[in-house]
């Protein structure tokens, strides 16, 4: 079949094949996300679906938006759920907080860097970006030059990029940014519920995440929290759809948002006990994120960072036990992902086929310069668990052997099951 659009696109016809029903092999899913859903996210997710102005449904709302100030360890009043994959409340946050001809910076150290400068081009912002090199993060003091040289309204910045494995210091960014006149944004997704991420101590204006990561669900729902000064800046830009206009309606004295599935102030106003009608709700994926919150919440924070880092001590045990030689920075690495070089004369995408086909185990690679060069191991969510890791590197162990890679066989496993044994002792 050719493509109108000269695409290749290959499907297979009703006609020659039968289709069959969803019914995958069980993969552990040991990469940089997506992760396997905690069971009790996909039994919620399972639920009868309710209309999003049912009082039942409402309440689930509000519940979401209670539990995820906790999540996010805020106070904002604006903490809720965009319907879309992490990057959908990446892009809701720019397109509404900035207008065409606006200054961005961005504070990149990675591909989901590099994803944010992208989204604010699309935006229209007069976009400026700072880097470092891939496998390292960015000091204070450079984050405060560029913020000196550029002036911007907002500055974006990863708090764990997922392609370097590094977790970027956002203590002092908040405070930096305040001092400059900007506002700091924070993409989340890869960090939020593996590390702490106190939003309103580290005075951050607006942070989005994912579920698909340390919080133990799918993608599809992004969670948000924006502060009062990020809230008033987009609520001065409310304009609402010619449909939904009340007689008494004023439209906000700022310049209309130029989309509008991401326009967060009809998104406000749908969450709001206005209950302004917006998009339909994927009711289901609300389910998937209140769960995902609830059980952070029974766990309890500490706990859950704890058994993130417990997990990634592991994995990072593991893999140097088996002569592995650890990507980037090791002092400022996430303690959810875990990059390793892929040794000399070992066929990096071999290795991963082996480990899917004969283990049922996903690991990934990465982007850009390490795409074929590192292997990325994590530890995240539901799989941040002492078997999950230790049957990864069990694996890792045969198939490495047989790649021709030398080590002393049963060294990796033996390290990683020794850090949950001191963690055991200690707790
Ligand atoms: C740090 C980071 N930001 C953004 C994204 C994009 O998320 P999504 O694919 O859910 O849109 C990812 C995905 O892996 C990520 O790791």
């Amino acid at each position: 079949m050719t493509s109108s659009t000269n695409q290749s696109l290959s499907t297979p016809s009703l006609s020659s094949q039968a289709i069959a029903q969803v019914n995958p092999l069980p993969r552990l899913l040991m990469g940089p996300g997506p992760i396997n859903a905690d069971p009790r996210v996909l039994r919620a997710m399972s639920a009868q679906l309710l209309g999003q102005f049912d009082p039942q449904f409402r309440g689930f709302m509000k519940q979401a938006m209670v539990m995820y100030r906790e999540v996010f360890e805020t106070r904002n009043e604006w903490t809720l759920i965009v319907d879309g994959t992490a990057r959908s409340a990446i892009e809701a946050v720019m397109a509404s907080l900035i207008e065409p001809g606006e200054r961005v910076l961005v504070a990149s150290y990675g591909r989901f860097g590099q994803l944010k400068t992208e989204i604010a081009r699309r935006c229209g912002a007069d976009v400026r970006v700072v880097e470092t090199e891939w496998g390292t993060v960015f000091t204070p003091e450079q984050i405060e030059a560029a913020l000196r040289e550029h002036s911007p309204k907002l500055l974006a910045v990863c708090s764990g990029d997922t392609s370097t494995t590094m977790l970027q210091p956002l203590a002092e960014v908040g405070k930096l940014c305040h001092r400059y006149g900007a506002l700091l944004q924070v993409d989340a997704t890869a960090s939020l519920a593996g590390a702490a991420l106190p939003v309103d101590a580290w005075e951050i204006d607006a942070v989005t995440a994912g579920l698909q990561k340390c919080l133990a669900g799918p993608s599809g729902a992004a969670p948000i929290t924006l502060n009062d000064a990020a809230a008033k800046i987009i609520y001065r830009r409310r304009h609402i759809e010619q449909g939904l206009q009340t007689a008494d309606y004023v439209a906000g004295a700022g310049r209309i948002i130029g989309s509008n599935y991401f326009d967060l102030a009809m998104v406000m106003d749908y969450w709001s006990d206005k209950a302004l009608n917006h998009h339909t709700e994927a009711t289901t994926m609300l389910y998937g994120a209140h769960e995902c919150a609830r059980i952070f919440i029974e766990e309890g924070r500490e706990s859950v960072y704890r058994r993130h880092r417990i997990a990634g001590a592991s994995m990072l045990a593991g893999l140097e036990g088996m002569g592995l030689r650890v990507f980037g920075d090791k002092t400022n690495k996430m303690p959810n992902v875990t990059g390793a070089w892929i040794p000399e004369g070992v066929s990096g995408e071999r290795v991963r086929s082996a480990m899917l086909n004969d283990f049922n185990i996903e690991i990934g690679t990465s982007f850009g310069p390490l795409h074929g060069r590192i292997w990325r191991f994590g530890n995240m969510g539901y799989n941040a668990r002492q078997d999950a890791v230790l049957l990864t590197l069990a694996a890792l162990e045969t198939v490495l052997s047989a790649e021709g890679h030398r080590f002393t066989r049963g060294a990796g496993v033996d390290a990683a099951w020794q850090v949950w044994r001191e963690a055991q002792n200690q707790s």
